[in-house]
């Protein structure tokens, strides 16, 4: 039986009925672009995200951009990334204007690392005033990226931009209705970021995106800028973008986001599962982090064999993935900063050696157990 690494059709086929008939209701009244389904789904996200405001936007690149352009940092600011993470996080700091200064993860949960992050503050600030010194930019700022559905340290990691007068932002692009602390994912800090990417934990039919924040500015600055800088018809307060998300994708994720609660709840016990079958192996198993609501994006493993794990299970009919192979401060679009191999090794070892395993809401135990037993036979006959 072929394991898939990710199934949408199980999931539209139960929900069927009610995406069909909210998206007639979008052909009937012809509101194809924003309009009454986004503003319904942007209300029913806030409050899975525990934040006054939502603002829907074209996609989580989209999302990762504005909610830093719109939080009006100086240019060519500093913002601390991990080095472990998709490109849009990096690259919506640089289309802000801005400057990716990497900082490395913790080995546990592959997260922003509250004392490297602390230290490496220390170690460039003068008077409290942080300046990379790669790039002489001033630090202004933290994205922190909740890497595979787990929240990052956001509560230390907001103590820690309050001392050094710091803008925190979440990329919460892998992390919808997860918890830290007992608070949602994108109520942290000055805004975050969603990606609504059919493959994310709740995925659209296409691109889509959010901004959730408390501020009544960031959130009317969003909301400008996502259509070109205009509040009014063809009156314009900035030079904006189009970053509107389509009605149809509002009405997809309006009926999605009623289940993505209990979609949430199966994906932990499916990690759990994993957990269970594949313990006693020589591979390292995702770690939860204190407080924390996991919400498994991706499930990923550990072990330096990985690349021929991943072939053997491929010639047996189980898909897997990789996330991210490549760290970003070794790619080629960030070496004007001038970073080498070997900067960042926590991250590096994460590239080198991560493989995530086939995770969906209605993977059933017969398949995880085909993909476990696979990874064990795999450690089996290697000996
Ligand atoms: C951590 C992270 N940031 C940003 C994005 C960008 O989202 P999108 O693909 O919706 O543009 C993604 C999605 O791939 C992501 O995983």
């Amino acid at each position: 039986m072929f394991v898939p690494f990710l199934d949408l059709k199980t999931q539209y086929n139960q929900i069927k009925d009610e995406i069909g008939s909210e998206l007639a209701e979008v052909l009937d009244t012809c509101y194809y672009v924003l309009g009454p389904k986004v503003i319904s789904f942007e209300d029913r996200f806030a409050e899975i995200a525990g934040t006054k405001y939502c603002i829907a936007v074209s996609s989580g690149t989209a999302a990762v951009h504005i909610m830093i352009w719109a939080s009006d940092l100086q240019p060519g600011s500093g913002i601390i990334v991990p080095p472990n993470t998709f490109t849009a996080s990096a690259e919506g700091i640089v289309l802000a204007g801005h400057v990716p200064v990497f900082v490395d993860v913790d080995k546990d949960t592959l997260n922003l690392s509250p004392d490297k992050v602390r230290s490496f503050l220390e170690s460039c600030s003068s008077a409290g005033r942080p300046v990379d010194p790669k790039t002489n930019a001033q630090v202004r700022g933290i994205l922190a990226v909740d890497l595979y559905g787990q929240p990052a340290a956001l509560s230390e990691l907001e103590k820690i931009s309050e001392r050094y007068g710091l803008l925190l932002f979440e990329d919460a692009c892998q992390s919808v209705d997860a918890l830290r602390d007992g608070r949602p994912a994108g109520s942290f800090g000055t805004a975050a970021a969603f990606s609504f990417y059919p493959g994310k934990n709740l995925g659209a039919f296409g691109e889509g995106g959010a901004v959730t924040t408390n501020s009544e500015d960031i959130a009317g600055r969003v909301r400008t800028l996502r259509d070109h800088g205009s509040r009014e018809k063809y009156l314009y307060d900035y030079i904006g973008h189009n970053y509107r998300m389509s009605a149809f994708q509002g009405a997809v994720l309006g009926v999605k986001s009623r289940y993505i609660s209990q979609w949430n709840d199966k994906r932990r016990e499916a990690a759990e599962r994993y957990n269970e079958l594949l313990s006693g192996l020589p591979v390292e198993l995702p770690v939860e982090d204190g407080d924390v609501r996991h919400v498994y994006h991706l499930y990923a493993i550990h072990t330096p064999d990985r690349e021929d794990l991943r072939e053997f299970l491929s010639l047996r009919d189980v898909a897997s993935g990789l996330h991210y192979p490549i760290p970003l401060h070794t790619q080629k679009a960030y070496s004007y900063l001038g970073h080498e191999a070997g900067d960042f090794p926590v991250s590096e070892w994460n590239s080198s050696c991560n493989l995530t395993l086939p995770m969906f809401p209605d993977i059933t135990e017969d398949q995880q157990v085909i993909v476990a037993e696979t990874v064990r036979s795999y450690f089996s006959k290697k000996g």
